[in-house]
């Protein structure tokens, strides 16, 4: 058989390829191999290459393609997502390397959002933990056990700041907080890309969804964005840009429009901002069929033109759309699309590709023995439980009800989540066996075996019937106390699950009126995926846990912090409003020209409701009680170099040893546009014994001074400033220092 030259020539460059060390590759090289690659490919090769198409092991998105082995065996696909597991993957790499005529690797990409098999607690959860150490900690052990399932890239983390607890998706973010988010996003980059790329448990991480996906209209999911420039830039920018310079690879495009142009459509966005502006070098994937959905929203009129646009705005990978496929050689032909676009776009995907060692072994992931050895392993287990239990955020603790004494004889465990196992582990719980998971019903047996444990479920989640009530009742009449488990069905938030209502869904509320009827003394378990409207429960019961969506691990965890073996330490990452007509509703608002004042109607107000939250952010009790000194200045004023140190004494002054979130916020008192009333600009995680004390310092620069200014130029302006430091954005010592 006669090889054909430019297929010899690939052959050559494909043993080229092989026999290159996986590490310490220069730039120079990886660059001159990948661009020998490129100019051995035909277009359709190329287009191939910016493909992107689920397998039908799981379901993300409305459309599956059944032919995506097809696809693969013909080069029309350069990664495949929703495919996991050492053999399958082989399987399907086999398919494209043994096929094609370039075998080239594919990329496998899936959403281990917050762990692949040993499910961490849900994103929102471990902001609440502002702990950064182990929120990396999560995503590296979430990487250790997607990569040994044969998976090399993360549609994760969700960088997407939110206001609005009626969308779905905050759960998968970091909160309100610009601040926070950026720190919490570029830990996660850094635990799931860890050290090297080119080692075995690396996952390469995928920013999302650029840009300001959190701010869709109403909170519904998918809805459009309309924002000044000023508030992309200050609030919504800055924890995708944190990620990328956390070395984050790769960035997905969100579904909803910016003022008009669909994210997906977005040269501002895209090229602008990701790459003229931030340098950004990795490459861009759309949302699943958002090249599609160009036509929907009515900026396309056919396939072509939809391309046409994502290519020209600097996407670089169609995600399911199958668009590229179908429109970009006739782009090429007929000149509307230069090919260097096109060879651009590839050399970034196959550059990923080569880092990741690929073109060394295209199998290197698909390993059986890693995945028999390196899923749940009895050390990610006891990680797991240990950042579930540093998600927990204690809302209420009347006359010191919590911690339960071990010693109680009865206690009841009542509710529709309190045996409940598949709502624990969430929305986008990956390869995640719920079967696995931990209930609370479990956790509290398994702690207290001696105690006498009744149960009752009471009534469903959201059903209207109120046949188990009785059954409850009786119960918490025989109990020295109730645990009372409420909340959310895991498929409430995440994805398409807006709620316009974010209260209590079902009969829940009406179960925790009549429970407290009996006069037991009850604490309320709240496993929800968002921020929701309890006022009263608030009002009524005595000590509330807010226990979000913990994972695998669920119902150990809460145990230990019902029972003390773990005194609770998170902090709200997000605002609880009293109702939705308070929404949006952030402790960083401004002052308006008409600040709150009860006595003259003529301020900003509701006629119905206060302008509090229900339970503001950084907001969180503890079993032990932390008082705070007067804040210390190192000086009155500083220079534009100059840094100020910033110092407040806290001490532990209760019962318990305990972990105190220490959060600074600074306001900028006048300045040339309006500025919030407070802005996170740090915050220390402490532990102290009781009785102890320490000193906790910032250190403020021009950095923590500076914003977008009237001509929107980022810097900091002359003035007097504010700073507080306390325990929650409402609970702050305050002192006041100028730049001078
Ligand atoms: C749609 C979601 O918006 C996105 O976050 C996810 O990564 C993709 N589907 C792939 O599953």
């Amino acid at each position: 058989m006669k090889i054909k030259f430019p297929l010899m020539i690939a052959v050559l460059s494909w043993a080229l390829f092989s026999c290159q060390p996986t590490v310490k590759k220069s730039a120079d090289s990886i660059d001159a191999k990948v661009d020998s690659i490129v100019s051995l490919m035909t277009l359709e090769e190329k287009i191939g290459q910016l493909t992107l198409f689920t397998s039908d092991m799981d379901q993300t998105g409305a459309f599956i393609r059944k032919e995506y082995e097809e696809d693969i065996k013909q080069g029309r696909v350069g990664s495949i997502f929703n495919a996991y597991g050492a053999e399958y993957t082989r399987k399907l790499q086999k398919m494209a390397v043994e096929n094609t005529r370039m075998k080239i690797p594919l990329l496998f990409g899936y959403d281990v959002i917050h762990g692949h098999r040993t499910i961490f607690p849900m994103p929102l959860a471990e902001a609440a933990s502002w702990d950064l150490e182990i929120i990396e900690k999560s995503a590296r052990i979430a990487a250790i056990e997607a990569t040994a399932e044969g998976l090399h890239w993360t549609f994760a983390p969700m960088a997407d700041v939110s206001f609005d607890p009626r969308w779905g998706r905050i759960i998968e973010g970091a909160g309100e907080d610009t601040y926070l988010a950026s720190l919490i996003s570029a830990a996660r980059v850094k635990g799931f890309q860890g050290d090297n790329l080119s080692d075995l448990n690396t996952l390469v991480a995928c920013v999302k969804h650029f840009a300001a996906y959190g701010a869709s209209q109403a909170g519904r999911d998918y809805h459009s964005v309309d924002m000044s420039e000023r508030m992309l830039r200050e609030v919504y920018l800055p924890p995708y840009k944190a990620a990328l310079d956390a070395g984050a690879m790769t960035v997905m495009t969100s579904f909803n429009d910016l003022n008009g142009i669909p994210a997906t459509a977005s040269k501002y966005l895209m090229t602008e901002i990701l790459r003229d502006e931030w340098g950004f070098e990795g490459f861009i994937v759309t949302d699943y069929t958002s090249i599609m959905e160009l036509m929907y929203h009515g900026v396309a009129a056919d396939t072509l033109e939809a391309s046409l646009l994502s290519i020209n705005a600097g996407v670089d990978i169609d995600m399911q759309a199958g668009f590229y496929n179908t429109a970009l050689t006739r782009l090429v032909e007929t000149k509307q699309v230069d090919e260097e676009l096109i060879n651009i776009a590839v050399r970034r995907i196959l550059k990923v590709k080569y880092l990741l060692g690929l073109f060394d072994d295209p199998y290197r992931y698909s390993s059986t023995e890693r995945e028999a050895t390196e899923i749940m392993t009895p050390e990610f287990i006891e990680t797991a439980r240990d950042v579930a239990r540093k998600s927990i955020v204690l809302l209420k603790n009347e006359n010191q009800l919590l911690p339960i004494d071990p010693a109680t004889k009865t206690i009841a465990v009542i509710g529709p989540l309190s045996e409940s196992r598949r709502d624990l582990i969430g929305s986008w719980s990956a390869a995640g066996d719920w079967a696995k998971s931990v209930t609370l019903l479990e956790g509290i047996k398994a702690r207290v075996p001696n105690a006498r444990i009744l149960h009752a479920q009471g009534c469903d989640i959201d059903g209207k019937s109120k046949d188990g009530f009785a059954q409850a009742i009786a119960a918490a009449r025989q109990a020295d106390v109730v645990v009372l488990a409420l909340g959310e069905a895991y498929w409430m938030s995440g994805e398409a699950a807006s709620r316009s209502d974010i209260g209590l869904p079902g009969v829940q509320q009406q179960l925790a009126e009549a429970i407290h009827a009996t006069g037991k003394p009850v604490v309320a378990v709240l496993m929800n995926g968002r921020p929701l409207t309890i006022n009263w429960l608030d009002e009524n019961i005595p000590a509330i846990l807010q226990t979000w969506f913990l994972g695998t691990t669920t119902g150990n965890a809460i145990a230990d912090v019902l029972f003390g073996d773990y005194n609770p330490s998170g902090k709200l990452p997000v605002t609880f409003p009293k109702n939705v007509g308070q929404i949006p509703i952030h402790y960083n608002m401004k002052n308006t020209g008409r600040p709150f004042d009860a006595n003259n109607k003529y301020t900003t107000k509701y006629l119905d409701v206060s302008n509090e939250p229900l339970y503001p952010f950084g907001f969180g009790l503890s079993y032990t009680t932390f008082a705070y000194d007067e804040i210390e200045l190192s000086k009155s004023s500083i220079g534009l170099e100059e840094t100020l140190t910033v110092s407040i004494n806290v001490a532990n002054t209760g019962d318990f040893d305990g972990e105190e979130v220490v959060q600074m916020y600074i306001r900028d008192k006048v300045a040339s546009v309006s500025r919030p009333v407070k802005e996170l600009k740090g915050f220390k995680k402490i532990n102290l014994k009781k009785g102890e004390s320490q000193k906790v310092s910032f250190e403020i620069g021009l950095e923590a001074l500076s914003f977008y200014r009237a001509d929107m130029s980022f810097g900091a302006e002359k003035g007097d400033f504010e700073v507080m430091i306390g325990g929650s954005s409402v609970d702050t010592k305050s002192a006041s220092f100028s730049l001078k």
